[in-house]
């Protein structure tokens, strides 16, 4: 058994470019002078023979026609077994209604998380009969695939944002935004493409770790403000930033952590520009930057 992630989306909800943003960052993708990247999703397995996805993105649709090691193996015979969701966003569910096609998988979520998504009755179009869903406690580990175990923990978020309504906690402990603790063969990876702050619960969860994928939102939690694209900061939404003195690269240096890589990009985010200082600031602190197609193994 050898874990495989294949990065199937590298950016935040909207992707790169995002349909409705003319900043610099989106037209330089548009122009095609740097990768355009597809909206938050990574795959996974340990026999190379049976993948899981870790949340369905709007993307899902050419995210799967271009990642070859998913393509069928025959007429009706898929190596997608199974498909978890970290929360309710819509970056990170919408992707299931294109999976609806009456093809067999496992659908893991929380409690809260596969409420949120019975309260949508166009859910159902992943036939109840087809589509199992399975509950998943948090700190419990479970098979998610042949040779890796996964367990949920809660990290700290928000509820989805077509849910807000009255005073918004952003920091939120719950079952309603959790990372993912893979375990395959002696090592262990971690998947947590949204989290609004790393509490002491998660620096300990989080050294010792073998890999990181990791909320790579913003550069700068003022980011969106500054660019004159909306009034939304990093940490309303319930993302940490790269940068400051509260931001990741600073909170992870003292963990031990074996490779650290950034998703969940929003297409404000300077490190998607492949020659940016901010880019070559991450990787001196020993980030890489996640990218559509990025395999690692
Ligand atoms: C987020 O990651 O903050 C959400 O995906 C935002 C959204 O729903 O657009
Ligand atoms: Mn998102
Ligand atoms: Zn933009």
């Amino acid at each position: 058994m050898t874990f495989r992630a294949y990065i199937l989306g590298a950016a935040a909800g909207g992707g790169l470019p995002q349909w409705n943003c003319g900043c610099e960052i989106c037209n330089l993708a548009r122009t095609g002078a740097i990768p355009s990247q597809t909206q938050s999703s990574l795959a996974v397995t340990a026999d190379g023979e049976s993948w899981a996805i870790l949340n369905a993105s709007p993307d899902v649709r050419q995210q799967l026609a271009d990642a070859t090691p998913l393509h069928p193996t025959d007429l009706r015979s898929l190596p997608l077994s199974a498909v978890l969701v970290t929360n309710g966003d819509i970056d990170h569910v919408a992707g299931l209604l294109t999976l609806r096609e009456m093809q067999p998988f496992t659908l893991f979520a929380t409690t809260g998380i596969h409420d949120v998504l019975a309260q949508n009755p166009m859910f159902d179009a992943l036939n109840h009969d087809v589509v199992t869903r399975q509950t998943i406690a948090l700190d419990t580990p479970f098979s998610i695939l042949p040779g890796m175990t996964a367990t949920l923990f809660a990290v700290p978020g928000k509820v989805p944002l077509y849910l807000e309504k009255g005073e918004i906690q952003t920091d939120l402990i719950g079952d309603q935004t959790v990372g993912v603790k893979l375990e395959t063969a002696g090592k262990t990876v971690f998947y947590i493409p949204g989290c609004a702050l790393l509490n002491d619960d998660l620096r300990t969860r989080l050294d010792g770790a073998d890999l990181l994928f990791f909320d790579g939102t913003l550069w700068q939690d003022d980011e969106m403000v500054r660019a004159g694209l909306g009034q939304k900061t990093g940490k309303r939404m319930g993302h940490m930033s790269m940068n400051g003195a509260d931001g990741s690269l600073v909170a992870f240096q003292s963990l031990s952590i074996g490779q650290k890589i950034y998703v969940h990009m929003n297409n404000t985010n300077p490190v998607l520009r492949p020659n940016s200082v901010e880019k070559a600031a991450a990787e001196a602190a020993g980030w890489t930057i996640g990218q559509d197609g990025m395999e690692i193994t």
